[in-house]
């Protein structure tokens, strides 16, 4: 049941292994990409706890030594002190050009595990084992690493491509249905932005996948990863066809900013809300039919996941606050919002050509619903 995707960069091409058991074959696969016997591993207290001991003994077995730095689990790691703390450990570690290091986690530790192998020795090979779905099927592919400013999320980074993916879709199975429906998300936005016929399978398959299904797993894992390396291979530093993977972001990112980047609502949370919004606005400005929006949004709601803002609970900004924080957003070019619309399911564009009125009038009568 194990899936490669190939993402074919010119000199930065790495494979992404994808199914379950194949952090089995971590040793092995590390071991082939030659560097130093010994391994550094970047996770963080959560991961380590359940899975390092097999991670190392795959290792192991392949006559590696290792070593693992765990960091607190959560997005608040994913800040200067502990990317200082993690580039002198691997300094201290005796990390050189050569070797690798490896980001044992979810989306915060890949992205940070990353950001410091980009910058240490000005550039160490790393590879990815993904924990989380939203890392398997988005952060731990494409390269964006980086960090989170005070001023506003993965502010500070840099491009820097895994050498290797190693998606284990077993360790799924240790998420909180919160945290994998989260990543869940992100596999719809796939489906949404560019391949109708795979929303409509995850229509089909979808609860069962959530059940734990792992056939149906690998396939949305593979499918999602696919469609990313398929965009990261167009456009790798985001000119242009890569930001369609920010379908509901815009929104996403100032639903976070508003309830502080906390537990109130997970990123994949967010983009899922996004998403259903980016089709109302779409639909609202006659570019796709009004069934689409209602179609996203009884598709999110089978799946038992958040889907209107006021599903969010507590207070929020209004309409024009909302607004301005999507003006922080790395996605404002010139001063304009840049958005990702659909002219339908698996239709996305992206256009900065979006009258702010329509925009106010999704929030409102979003942030109405919350006050019913
Ligand atoms: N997560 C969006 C991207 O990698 O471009």
């Amino acid at each position: 049941m194990t899936a490669t995707v190939h993402v074919d960069l010119p000199g930065r091409a790495y494979d992404i292994i994808i199914g379950p058991g194949v952090l089995d074959q971590a040793g092995a696969r590390i071991a082939a990409m030659g560097g130093r016997r010994h391994i550094c591993i970047l996770t963080d207290e959560t991961v380590a706890g359940l899975h390092l001991a097999s991670l190392q003994a795959s290792l192991a077995a392949a006559g590696l030594t290792s070593q693992a730095l765990a960091l607190p689990p959560g997005e608040g790691t994913k800040c200067w002190a502990q990317l200082e703390r993690s580039v002198e450990w691997l300094l201290a570690q005796k990390v050189e050009r050569g070797d690798i290091v490896v980001a044992f986690g979810g989306g915060v530790i890949g992205d940070l595990a990353g950001f410091a192998a980009a910058i240490l020795r000005r550039g160490v090979r790393f590879v990815q084992i993904p924990s989380s779905l939203l890392a398997q099927v988005d952060s731990s592919v494409g390269g964006k690493t980086g960090i989170n400013s005070p001023i506003g999320k993965n502010l500070i980074g840099a491009f820097h491509q895994p050498s290797l993916v190693l998606a284990d879709t077993a360790l799924l199975g240790t998420l909180t249905s919160r945290d994998f429906l989260a990543g869940y998300g992100e596999v719809v936005k796939y489906g949404l932005l560019g391949d109708a016929a795979f929303f409509d399978w995850l229509e089909a398959e979808g609860p069962a996948l959530a059940r734990g299904d792992m056939a149906a797993r690998v396939r949305a894992v593979t499918r999602s990863c696919q469609m990313k390396a398929d965009i990261v291979q167009r456009d790798e530093t985001e000119q242009g066809d890569r930001a369609l993977l920010n379908l509901g972001h815009t929104f996403c990112h100032a639903l976070e900013a508003a309830t502080g980047y906390s537990d109130r609502l997970l990123h994949g949370e967010g983009v899922a809300i996004g998403c259903a919004l980016a089709f109302e606005l779409s639909a609202r400005l006659g570019l796709c039919s009004q069934e689409d929006p209602s179609r996203v949004r009884a598709h999110l709601r089978d799946m038992g996941m958040k889907v209107d803002i006021a599903d969010i609970g507590g207070d929020l900004p209004d309409a024009a606050g909302l607004l301005a924080l999507m003006g922080q957003d790395k996605k404002v070019v010139d001063g304009k919002l840049r958005f990702i619309l659909a002219r339908g399911i698996g239709d996305a564009f992206i256009t900065s050509d979006v009258p702010r009125e329509a925009v106010l009038g999704v929030l409102q009568d979003a942030l109405d619903q919350t006050r019913r």
